[in-house]
């Protein structure tokens, strides 16, 4: 393969994305791919300490400032990990991007989508995935395989939730031929037989140009 394929995960908390990657790492393995699996935001060590930030601070922090985390994160992410393995034939998955953003800065916060979309654009330097999966799930579902232990942002709320669901449906729609929703309401194998078909056919048709 002489350039890498980008491969992002994206859905509301408790969706199953994490479990997801896995499967699709060891099946793209066992297919002879080289596969590296990160995830945002904290992938990196600078990544570690902005997560931690975001995810388990006990203060208040303003909604313009988690915003600029998430970004801050993601720029450093994709300078210095992402784009050097797509430049070096890999196949990259991961666990939420630009999307996340939209979705939870976004529809979420209700902040500026066009302004997230040019700061988005501004820290990747616009490297856009080749392939997006949103699972896709009810809140009821997804609260229940969350449980009690929440961190930061899952704790926000059931409005919120809602509201970053929607939006994600939203992004779907938009960019029919980037994201592919899937029904994450299902058993793991199945949704793992969806997620493998679609990757299946981006594979064929790459290796067919
Ligand atoms: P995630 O790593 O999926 O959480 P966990 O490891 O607990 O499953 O994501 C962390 C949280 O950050 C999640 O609630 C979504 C949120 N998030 C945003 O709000 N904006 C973003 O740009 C990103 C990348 C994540």
């Amino acid at each position: 393969m002489e350039k890498g394929l980008f491969i992002t995960f994206e859905g509301t908390d408790g969706c199953g994305k994490t479990t997801q990657i896995n499967k699709v790492k060891s099946f793209l393995t066992s297919k002879g791919y080289e596969v590296v699996v990160t995830r945002e935001p904290g992938a990196l060590d600078i990544g570690q300490k902005i997560r931690d930030i975001l995810l388990h601070h006990e203060g208040t922090i303003s909604d313009k400032c988690e915003m600029f985390l998430f970004l801050a994160d993601r720029s450093q992410h994709v300078d210095t990990f992402i784009k050097p393995y797509l430049e070096a034939g890999k196949i990259v998955l991961c666990d939420r991007y630009t999307d996340s953003t939209i979705a939870y800065q976004g529809f979420g916060r209700e902040r500026d989508i066009n302004l997230l979309k040019e700061l988005n654009d501004i820290a990747t330097g616009k490297l856009m995935p080749d392939l997006t999966f949103l699972y896709d799930v009810s809140i009821e579902t997804a609260q229940k395989r969350l449980g009690d232990e929440r961190d930061r942002m899952e704790s926000i709320g059931t409005d919120f939730d809602l509201k970053v669901r929607n939006g994600y449906k939203r992004l779907s729609e938009e960019n029919p031929d980037r994201i592919k929703m899937i029904n994450a309401e299902q058993s793991i194998e199945k949704v793992y037989e969806d997620t493998i078909s679609i990757i299946s056919k981006l594979l064929d048709k790459r290796s067919n140009k």
